[in-house]
């Protein structure tokens, strides 16, 4: 899969906030301090949000390699497509602090519309880089921590057990740690096919990993994260 030309008709552009970040990957003041790698980082305002408070991202996604004005009709585009799944999928996800898939629409195009506000310049300054697993044009260690949501274990039928192998592998090369999130499939929310393999292959290569309950929970039981240090 990650042969293939990357072509925007293909991408469905959906991004989080900081505020669900830190609910994702139990990000708090000690992680703040650090150099953090978003990958896969997509339409989110994590990057953007974060700049604003002083603190250091970089976000890397083969979709930095298009337009804004590209983005954004994209973004137009898909918006209605992803809200009528959502209806119809509606008792897969947990209705709580958002109640409905309209206002639920109203926040992550807030945080999208943010993205593409501050995607010129986070370019000119580095912040955002086009680039996908598994390779990264980082040197080793360049970051404290990288952040993995909703790509790696979500595209499990996509993306098989050696993406996801070497994903971590280049993950760990760049950052001292790597959190991923969630460990559920996109569609059916059931536990990847590939945790169980990948978890007993982290233990026979001797790397540290935990798995840690998460306030964030939007897909039914998609509540957990791996945390794996190298
Ligand atoms: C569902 S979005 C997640 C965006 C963001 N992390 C969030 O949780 O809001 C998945 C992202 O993965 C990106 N992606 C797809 N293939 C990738 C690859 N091989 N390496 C890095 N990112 C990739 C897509 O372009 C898309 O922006």
């Amino acid at each position: 899969m990650s042969q293939v030309p990357f072509k925007l008709e293909n991408v469905v552009p959906w991004g989080r906030s900081l505020q669900n970040y830190c609910e994702m990957f139990n990000l708090g003041e000690s992680e703040f301090q650090g150099k953090i790698l978003d990958c896969a980082g997509g339409p989110s305002s994590f990057n953007g949000e974060m700049t604003r408070l002083g603190r250091s991202v970089v976000s890397c996604d083969p979709i930095y390699q298009f337009t804004v004005d590209d983005l954004d009709g994209r973004i137009k585009a898909t918006y209605p497509v992803i809200l009528e799944g959502l209806k119809r999928n509606f008792e897969r996800f947990v209705w709580q602090e958002v109640e409905t898939p309209e206002q639920l629409g109203e926040v992550r195009l807030a945080a999208m519309r943010q993205f593409l506000a501050d995607l010129p310049q986070g370019l000119a300054e580095g912040r955002y880089m086009t680039s996908s697993l598994p390779e990264l044009p980082f040197s080793d260690a360049t970051f404290d921590l990288a952040l993995c949501a909703h790509l790696l274990f979500t595209y499990s039928e996509q993306f098989d057990f050696d993406f996801h192998q070497k994903a971590i592998v280049e993950l760990g090369r760049v950052a001292q740690e790597v959190r991923i999130f969630p460990l559920v499939e996109n569609f059916t929310g059931e536990r990847s096919r590939h945790l169980d393999p990948i978890l007993d292959w982290l233990t026979q290569q001797q790397y540290q990993w935990t798995i840690q309950p998460v306030a964030y929970e939007f897909q039914r039981g998609g509540n957990e994260m791996l945390r794996v240090w190298c």
